[in-house]
C-alpha cells in the first residue's frame, strides 16, 4: 500500500452525497468535528444525482476536494425482490453521473461505499477482499450488487485512467441514529427494533420474526463506520477495495435477544419459516482494515441500546 496522498485539513472542502442517509449523514457528523473543513450536501430534491447535467453543473460549481460518494438507492430484502430495475438504474447514474462530474471538476480524492452484498453468495468466510467476482451472486439483491461493483470498477478505472488515488470500501451490514425503519424496505436490525418496540408498547406476548433465526451476520454501528471512512481518505491508497466490519457476526435469533433486552420486551419469540433465510453467513474479513490500522469501537448491545432510544425520540 503506497503512502496516504491526503491529509483532511482546515480549508478541505468535501462534498458528502446522500449526506441524510444513514451513511452520509454519521459521515458528516464526523467530519463536522474536524475543525475546519468546508462540509457541501444536497438533498435529493435539491439536486437528484440522477440528473447528469445538474450533477455536472453542481461539481463545476463546488469543486470539492473530497467526495464521499453516500448516495444510493438502497433497501431490504422486500425492497430489492420488488425494485430491481430501479435498483440497478438508479444507482448506475448515481455512480457514473457523480464520477465522471468528479473527474472533470478534478476531484481529488474519492471514496466509494459499496457493500459487502457484492461478494459471491458461497464466499468462503469470513470473506476476503480478494473473493469480489469470483463466484455467482445472491439472485435476491442481484441488481443492486451489480450496480455496486460496477461502482468499484469504475474507481479502480479512474486511477488506471486519471492516476487519481480514489478509493472503495465495503461496510457490512449498518445501524444507527438516521436507520430506515420502514417496514417496507428497513433492514433486518432496524426491522427488528421495530417490531420488538411495537410489542412492547401494545403489550403483546410474542414477536413472530422471518426465517428460521440460524444465518449469522455482522453489524456495523454507523459512527464507526464514520471513523473508518474518515480514517481510509488520509491513510489508505489501494486499487482494492477494504473491507469494513467489527469481524465478528452473531445469529439473527442471537441478535433479536439482544434487541428484544435493548427494548424491554420480555415475552416469547417464534420463528416464521416460511420465509426464506438467505446467505447462511456474511462476515467480513477485516484484515486489511486493521492492518491499515483501524478497528471498531462500539459494543452491540450498546448501540443497540442507544439506537432504540434515537428511534423512541424520533416516533415521540
Ligand atoms: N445501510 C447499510 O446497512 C449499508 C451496508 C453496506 C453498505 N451501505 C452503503 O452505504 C451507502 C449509503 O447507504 P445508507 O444505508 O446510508 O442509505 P440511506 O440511508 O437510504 O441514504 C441514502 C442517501 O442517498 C440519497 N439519495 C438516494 N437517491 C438519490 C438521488 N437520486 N439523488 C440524490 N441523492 C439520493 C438520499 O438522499 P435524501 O435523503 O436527500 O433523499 C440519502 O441521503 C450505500 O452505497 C450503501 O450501499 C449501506
Amino acid at each position: 500500500m503506497a503512502p496516504a496522498p491526503f491529509a483532511l485539513q482546515p480549508g478541505t472542502r468535501v462534498y458528502v452525497a446522500g449526506h441524510r442517509g444513514l451513511a452520509g449523514s454519521a459521515v458528516w457528523r464526523a467530519l463536522g468535528a474536524r475543525p475546519g473543513l468546508e462540509l457541501v450536501g444536497r438533498t435529493s430534491s435539491q439536486l437528484d444525482l440522477r440528473d447528469r447535467a445538474g450533477v455536472a453543473a453542481f461539481m463545476q460549481e463546488v469543486r470539492p476536494d473530497v467526495v464521499v460518494l453516500a448516495a444510493a438507492r438502497v433497501g431490504g430484502i422486500k425492497a430489492n425482490r420488488d425494485y430491481p430495475l430501479d435498483f440497478l438504474s438508479d444507482n448506475l447514474q448515481i455512480q457514473v453521473n457523480v464520477m465522471d462530474a468528479a473527474v472533470a471538476a478534478g476531484v481529488q480524492r474519492l471514496l466509494f461505499l459499496g457493500s459487502s452484498c457484492v461478494y459471491p453468495k458461497f464466499a468462503p468466510q469470513p470473506i476476503r477482499e480478494e473473493s469480489l467476482l469470483t463466484g455467482l451472486l445472491e439472485p435476491t439483491n442481484d441488481a443492486y450488487a451489480i450496480a455496486k461493483i460496477a461502482g468499484l470498477l469504475q474507481v479502480q478505472a479512474v486511477r488506471r485512467q486519471h492516476g487519481l488515488p480514489w478509493i472503495s470500501a465495503m461496510p457490512t451490514n449498518l445501524y444507527g441514529p438516521e436507520d430506515n425503519f420502514d417496514p417496507e424496505s428497513s433492514h433486518v436490525l432496524a426491522s427488528l427494533i421495530r417490531r420488538y418496540d411495537d410489542a412492547v408498547r401494545r403489550g403483546d406476548r410474542s414477536v413472530t420474526n422471518w426465517g428460521s433465526g440460524a444465518p449469522r451476520r455482522e453489524f456495523l454501528h454507523v459512527d464507526d463506520l464514520a471513523e473508518a471512512c474518515l480514517h481510509l481518505l488520509e491513510a489508505y491508497d489501494d486499487p482494492s477495495p477494504v473491507n469494513v466490519g467489527t469481524g465478528t457476526d452473531l445469529s439473527i435469533a442471537e441478535l433479536a435477544g439482544l434487541v428484544a433486552s435493548a427494548t424491554g420486551y420480555e415475552g416469547e419469540t417464534r420463528w416464521d419459516e416460511t420465509y426464506p433465510d438467505g446467505t447462511p453467513r456474511k462476515l467480513l474479513d477485516v484484515s486489511r482494515l486493521t492492518a491499515s490500522g483501524w478497528s471498531a469501537r462500539t459494543g452491540l448491545a450498546e448501540g443497540l441500546v442507544e439506537t432504540v432510544s434515537w428511534y423512541r425520540q424520533q416516533k415521540s
